[in-house]
């Protein structure tokens, strides 16, 4: 293992090419930027926190973080290993065989991978004899075995001889939990891995989760559409949250920073719609519309400025760079970011931008 980051992506681009629609069946395809140049890197055993809302790139992300996805753009390597390189079956220093099973995944929906027609020991069985041809039978079921017992299910046996219909979905979800880790990977993307599940049960996997985390050193990249899940996963683990809007990652830090001290415009509005988190759900709310732009046609400039109370004519032109937040330096997309940016002498587009001001509790 070298000391290089256990993920990296560097201005990774995903686009898609949608097909044509039944009133224009032979026309040109649209063309989806799902990830639009993200840079983000993944230590060992850090928890980075993906939120945004829905169809902004997460999944898309994610997938492309663990080499299932591949850029149509820029590179992601494991341990400085380019994942595509290594693919494509090059002589590389890290080997495919070595980097897949290094990146998991968990799914939203346990049943993707756990096959209805099998015995769960079947499907758990799975990789190990895939990826580990030389572990025996009873080497690989002591290594079952110890992983359900270790994640509360027990007698393992009797869980292990069941089909996935005869368990409860918290249930799957652990045996999910369990095939992921069997490989000892480095990183595990759970993707709305607990969505899914009753809002009581949600803790308590999240827990089982940072404990498992813990013993295996693993890092994960977790993804949610709801701040105070990230907030919680980010908070127990020390870990960071990256917000995603329209494909971008538009500001990256710790609870303190994203939660306590947001400086990018969208996180403010991600805050204010989950009033449980500090209560500042009074005013109105701080985005001009909930309409989110046509992916297929991203607005010119800084993409959030459609909906954005702080836009002014400059954010209409330019997209801004990843900017340093002056008070105390974590990373975001956003003008505001740099006090002494011309974005400060430029014209506010509506007369909203100064009441969102107000709203955001913004003084400047
Ligand atoms: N295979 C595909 N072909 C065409 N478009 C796609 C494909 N996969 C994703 N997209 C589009 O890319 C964008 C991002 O999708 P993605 O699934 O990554 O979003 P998401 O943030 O995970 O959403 P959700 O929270 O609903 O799961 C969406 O506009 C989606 O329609
Ligand atoms: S750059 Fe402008 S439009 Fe974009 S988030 Fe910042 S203030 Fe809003
Ligand atoms: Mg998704």
């Amino acid at each position: 293992m070298n000391n290089e980051p256990v993920v990296s992506l560097e201005n990774a681009t995903v686009e898609f090419e949608t097909e044509g629609s039944l009133l224009n069946p032979f026309g040109e395809p649209d063309v989806v930027r799902a990830v639009n140049d993200v840079s983000l890197e993944i230590g060992d055993r850090e928890i980075v926190t993906l939120i945004g809302e829905s169809g902004c790139g997460k999944s898309t992300l994610g997938r492309t973080a663990i080499g299932v996805q591949k850029p149509t753009a820029g590179s992601v390597s494991y341990r400085g290993q380019d994942i595509w390189e290594a693919r494509t079956g090059g002589d590389t220093e890290i080997s495919y065989s070595e980097i897949r099973p290094a990146l998991q995944m968990i799914h939203q929906d346990p049943g993707s991978a756990l096959n209805p027609n099998q015995r769960i020991v079947t499907s758990l069985s799975l990789p190990l004899r895939r990826w580990q041809p030389e572990l025996g039978r009873p080497e690989r079921m002591e290594r079952i075995h110890a992983l359900f017992e270790r994640v509360g299910m027990q007698p393992a046996e009797d869980f292990l001889n069941r089909y996935p219909h005869q368990l409860s979905g918290g249930e799957k979800q652990r045996a999910v939990l369990v095939r992921s880790l069997l490989l000892n990977p480095d990183l595990i993307l759970a993707d709305e891995a607990i969505s899914a599940l009753d809002v009581s049960l949600r803790v308590e996997m999240m827990d089982l989760m940072l404990e498992l985390q813990e013993l295996f050193d693993t890092s994960y990249l977790f993804i949610s559409h709801d701040l105070s899940n990230a907030r919680y996963i980010a908070e127990k683990s020390d870990g960071r949250i990256a917000v995603m809007y329209l494909g971008r990652i538009v500001e990256v830090g710790t609870v303190d920073e994203i939660i306590d001290n947001p400086q990018h415009p969208y996180t403010k509005a991600l805050r204010w719609a989950t009033p449980n988190l500090y209560g500042d759900d009074d005013g109105q709310p701080p985005i001009r519309t909930i309409d989110v732009p046509d992916p297929t046609a991203l607005p010119v400039g800084c993409n959030f400025h459609p909906r954005c109370p702080n836009a002014r004519e400059l954010c209409e032109e330019r997209s801004p760079p990843e900017i340093a937040a002056s008070d105390d330096g974590h990373p975001c997309r956003c003008f505001r970011a740099d006090e002494e940016h011309e974005y400060w002498d430029s014209s506010p587009v509506s007369k909203d931008s100064d009441d969102a001001v107000a709203v955001g509790g913004d003084q400047q």
